[in-house]
């Protein structure tokens, strides 16, 4: 596997979906698909168009939770998060909001969801019910071009490397810790019948398969700590460096929110980053689906 693009490159024809794509790298919006109503035949386009371009936006929706947690069950499982509660009528549902004057914004460093567990989540989907009048944007990062872009002898070196990472009190985040931020670790678990493993450390593959695409990604961000077996003074740089490359501005894309878009991403080849450059109420509806041992 050489990591080049030979599942998702060449032209694909769409019948019941448009597809538009939003930047270079990835990234696309879709029209033709009411995500309350799917049938078979628009779901496997939007499926195909989701694995091509990464992330994908719907406008304009109009759904229930319970559409929406629909819609999520065909793409798998519900993954649960280990220190947020979900919704009181909806506990697969998480629903962020922050209020003009809040200082903290969930989702404001670079990351892919629950990296810290074992399988940590394939996809997640979050839909805007109420949204800034400028700002609050989420931007994406392409982690097969980032790893397309390191040279030979760094993916050399770097090919058999594992990180690990960490669900709380990372190096990286900020002061307080999510499980007493949030109000107790394995909060979900008392809230669902099944919440999963909600393990919160793991090591991962640095360079980890898409499983479906068979496309190699770099998988890093904030949750990775460390490389395994080796000393801080030797992975700091390293991971830093990686970091740094990995959120180049032409492996990005940004998605603008307004009330009825919902988007949905891939978390095993994307990073992507809530940016704090609003002071007024936002509220998102976010799902995230089971995935399994990145190989
Ligand atoms: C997240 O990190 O899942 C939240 C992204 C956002 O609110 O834009």
């Amino acid at each position: 596997m050489d990591g080049s693009d030979t599942v998702v490159s060449g032209p694909v024809t769409y019948n019941r979906i448009e597809v538009t794509p939003i930047a270079g790298t990835m990234g696309a919006e879709i029209t033709g698909a009411n995500l309350a109503d799917l049938d078979d035949e628009t779901y496997g386009e939007l499926y195909n168009a989701w694995l091509r371009y990464q992330v994908v936006v719907f406008r304009d929706q109009d759904i229930t939770p319970d559409e929406q947690l629909a819609f999520a069950l065909r793409f798998g499982k519900i993954h649960h998060h280990p220190y947020m509660k979900g919704m009181d009528d909806h506990p697969d549902i998480l629903e962020i909001i922050k209020e003009a004057g809040d200082n903290y914004t969930f989702g404001a460093a670079w990351h892919t969801d629950q990296m810290f567990n074992p399988q940590p989540a394939k996809a997640t989907m979050l839909y805007a019910k109420e949204t800034p009048s400028a700002g609050g944007d989420t931007m994406f990062s392409n982690m097969h071009d980032a790893y397309n872009g390191l040279s030979d002898a760094m993916k050399e070196m770097l090919s058999d490397v594992k990180t690990w990472c960490v669900g709380d009190r990372f190096k990286l985040s900020g002061k307080s810790a999510r499980q007493d931020r949030y109000g107790g670790n394995k909060a979900m678990a008392s809230k669902v019948k099944d919440p999963g493993n909600l393990q919160t450390e793991s090591a991962h593959p640095l360079f980890r398969t898409h499983p479906e695409t068979g496309r190699i990604a770099l998988y890093i961000g904030n949750h990775a700590q460390t490389f395994e077996g080796f000393n801080d003074a030797e992975a700091e740089p390293l991971m830093q460096f990686l970091r740094d490359h990995s959120i180049r501005p032409e492996f990005t894309c940004r998605v603008n929110w307004k009330p009825g878009t919902l988007t949905l991403w891939d978390n095993r080849c994307v990073q992507h980053y809530a940016v704090p450059d609003y002071n007024e109420r936002r509220r998102m509806h976010r799902i995230t689906i089971a995935g399994d041992t990145p190989f």
